[in-house]
C-alpha cells in the first residue's frame, strides 16, 4: 500500500464502488499516472432529479450547481488539468422563460459564493460560448470570476455557456473564409491546426481536446457539445442524474477510462513481427 498523508491524494489511489443492487463493495485503484488531462461533462438530469422529488425543475438546477462545486474540487485534487462543463447550450433558450432566467442567474450565485474556494484550490475560471448574448449581470459575474482567478495556475474550470458545437465551427469557418477573401490565407493551408486555432478551446493549447467525456442521466448523445474536439475522446455514460454525481462517480468514470485502449485510428501495440 502506498503511503499517503493527504486525504485528497489518497482518493487518487483507491476508492470504493458499491453495487446498488447487491450492496457489494469493491475496492478500486486509480492509476495516478493516467488521469485524463481534460475531462468534459454533459451535466444532464437536473429536471428529472427534481421531478422524482416532486420539486420544481429549478430545484434540480440549484442542486446541480452544488454538484459543480463538489466535482470541480474533486477533479482538481485528482490531477485533472481542464474540466469543461456544459452549463447552457445555444439551444437551451427554447426552455420556458422562468427556467432560462434561473439558469442565467446561476453563474451569478455560483461565482458570488465560490470564487474564494476556487482561488484556495488554485482553480482558474474560463468560459467558452457566445457570452455577449448573456444578460449583463451574468456577463459581469463571468468576467469578474475570470479576472479574480486569473493568477491561479492549477486546473482550468471551463464553463460552456451559451455554447454550441455547430455554431462554434460555423464561426471558425467564417473567420477562415474572411482571411482567404482578404488574401491573408491560402485555402491549401487550412488544416486541422488552422481550425483548432479558431475554436473556443484554442487558448487551452495541447489540452484543448477532452480525453474523457462524461454524460450523466442515462442519455447517450452529444447534444451539440464540442463536436470537433471530441473526435478521439473516450465516452462514459452514467445513470446518475447530475445532482447525484459526486467524487466517487467521477473516480468511477476515470477508472472506466483507464480500462480503455486509445488507438487514435492506429492499432493496439503488439509485439514486433520478425
Ligand atoms: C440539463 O439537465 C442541465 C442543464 C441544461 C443546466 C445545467 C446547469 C447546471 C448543472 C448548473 C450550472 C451551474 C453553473 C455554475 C453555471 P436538464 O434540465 O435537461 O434535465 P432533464 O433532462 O432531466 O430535464
Amino acid at each position: 500500500m502506498r503511503g499517503c498523508k493527504d486525504q485528497w491524494r489518497c482518493a487518487v489511489f483507491s476508492f470504493s464502488k458499491k453495487d446498488q443492487a447487491t450492496g457489494e463493495v469493491t475496492e478500486r485503484q486509480l492509476d495516478d499516472a493516467n488521469i485524463p488531462a481534460h475531462v468534459a461533462i454533459i451535466m444532464d438530469g437536473n429536471g428529472r432529479w427534481a421531478q422524482q422529488r416532486h420539486l420544481p425543475r429549478i430545484a434540480g438546477h440549484k442542486q446541480g450547481m452544488n454538484t459543480v462545486k463538489t466535482v470541480a474540487k474533486a477533479a482538481s485534487h485528482l490531477g485533472v488539468k481542464v474540466l469543461t462543463l456544459y452549463a447552457f447550450s445555444t439551444e437551451n433558450w427554447k426552455r420556458p422563460t422562468a427556467e432560462v432566467n434561473y439558469l442565467m442567474k446561476l453563474p451569478v450565485d455560483f461565482f458570488g459564493t465560490f470564487v474564494p474556494d476556487l482561488i484556495k484550490n488554485n482553480i482558474r475560471v474560463k468560459v467558452m460560448g457566445y457570452t455577449d448574448q448573456l444578460p449583463v449581470a451574468t456577463q459581469k459575474a463571468v468576467k469578474d470570476a475570470i479576472a479574480d482567478t486569473a493568477e491561479c495556475t492549477g486546473m482550468v474550470l471551463n464553463f460552456a455557456l451559451n455554447y454550441g458545437g455547430r455554431a462554434e465551427i460555423v464561426t471558425a469557418v467564417q473567420t477562415l473564409a474572411q482571411q482567404v477573401q482578404a488574401g491573408t490565407l491560402d485555402p491549401a493551408a487550412i488544416d486541422d491546426a488552422a481550425i483548432d486555432d479558431q475554436l473556443m478551446t484554442s487558448d487551452l493549447g495541447d489540452l484543448r481536446d477532452p480525453d474523457l467525456l462524461i454524460r450523466t442521466s442515462g442519455e447517450e448523445r452529444l447534444s451539440n457539445f464540442m463536436l470537433w474536439q471530441v473526435a478521439y475522446s473516450e465516452f462514459v455514460f452514467t445513470q446518475q442524474h447530475w445532482p447525484d454525481f459526486d467524487q466517487t462517480a467521477l473516480e468511477e468514470a476515470i477508472y472506466e477510462y483507464q480500462q480503455r485502449h486509445r488507438r487514435y485510428g492506429g492499432l493496439a501495440s503488439e509485439p514486433e513481427k520478425k
